[in-house]
C-alpha cells in the first residue's frame, strides 16, 4: 500500500469516528421524564408521584426536595453546598445516578466515593430499586435498541429530577 492510500484510510477512519461520536445520544430531560413517568408496577412515578411527592410507597424520598436527601446530607448538607455548590453537585450526580442504575441494596454495599460522610445517614431503604423496577427494565429494554444505555437513562432522569426540584438546588 502506498503512503496516499494510507492516509486516504486514515482520513476515513477518523471522519467515520468523528460522525459515530456525534451521532451518539445524549442525556436529555425529555428522554427523563418519559422513563420516570411510565405506568405501570415500580416505576419511578409509581413510588414517587408525578411531582416527585405523593406516589405510592411512603417512605419514599421527596424528589422535590433534594436538601433532604440522604445524598445531600451525607456531602455535608447546607454547610458544604454553599461552600462549593459546583463540587458538591458533582459528587451528589454521581452519587444519586448510581443510586438510580444500581437500587439501594448495591449502591449501599458497594458505593465507597470520597466526600459521603456515611455516618450521617442510614443505609438506604431497599425500597429504592431505581431502575430495577419492572416498569424501567422494559423501559430500559425498548430503548437499549435504539443506543440508552443505564448511563444514558440514569443522566436522563438527573435533568428531570432537576426540573421536579422546589428548592433550586440541582440547577444551582
Ligand atoms: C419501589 C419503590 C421505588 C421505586 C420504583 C423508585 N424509588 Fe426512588 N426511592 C424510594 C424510597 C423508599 C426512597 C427513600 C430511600 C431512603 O431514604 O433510604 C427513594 C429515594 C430516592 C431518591 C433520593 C436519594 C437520596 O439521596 O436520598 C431519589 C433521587 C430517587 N429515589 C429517584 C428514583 C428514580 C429516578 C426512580 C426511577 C428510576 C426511583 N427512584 C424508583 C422508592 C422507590
Amino acid at each position: 500500500m502506498n503512503k496516499i492510500s494510507q492516509r486516504v484510510i486514515l482520513l476515513l477512519g477518523v471522519l467515520g469516528f468523528v460522525g459515530e461520536a456525534s451521532a451518539k445520544l445524549e442525556p436529555s430531560q425529555v428522554m427523563g421524564q418519559g422513563l420516570y413517568e411510565q405506568e405501570g408496577g415500580n416505576s419511578c412515578l409509581f413510588c414517587h408521584g408525578i411531582a416527585g411527592e405523593g406516589g405510592n410507597v411512603k417512605e419514599a424520598a421527596k424528589l422535590d426536595q433534594p436538601k433532604t436527601w440522604k445524598t445531600y446530607k451525607a456531602l455535608g448538607g447546607d454547610a458544604a453546598f454553599n461552600k462549593d455548590p459546583k463540587a458538591f453537585l458533582e459528587k451528589m450526580k454521581k452519587g444519586v445516578e448510581d443510586l438510580i442504575r444500581v437500587g439501594a441494596i448495591r449502591h449501599n454495599a458497594s458505593y465507597k466515593e470520597a466526600g459521603f460522610d456515611w455516618s450521617k445517614i442510614s443505609p438506604f431503604n431497599a425500597q429504592m430499586m431505581g431502575l430495577g423496577g419492572a416498569a424501567s427494565v422494559t423501559w430500559m429494554k425498548k430503548y437499549q435498541k435504539r443506543g440508552v444505555n443505564a448511563e444514558i437513562a440514569a443522566g436522563s432522569l438527573w435533568l428531570h429530577l432537576a426540573k421536579l426540584d422546589k428548592q433550586g438546588v440541582l440547577t444551582k
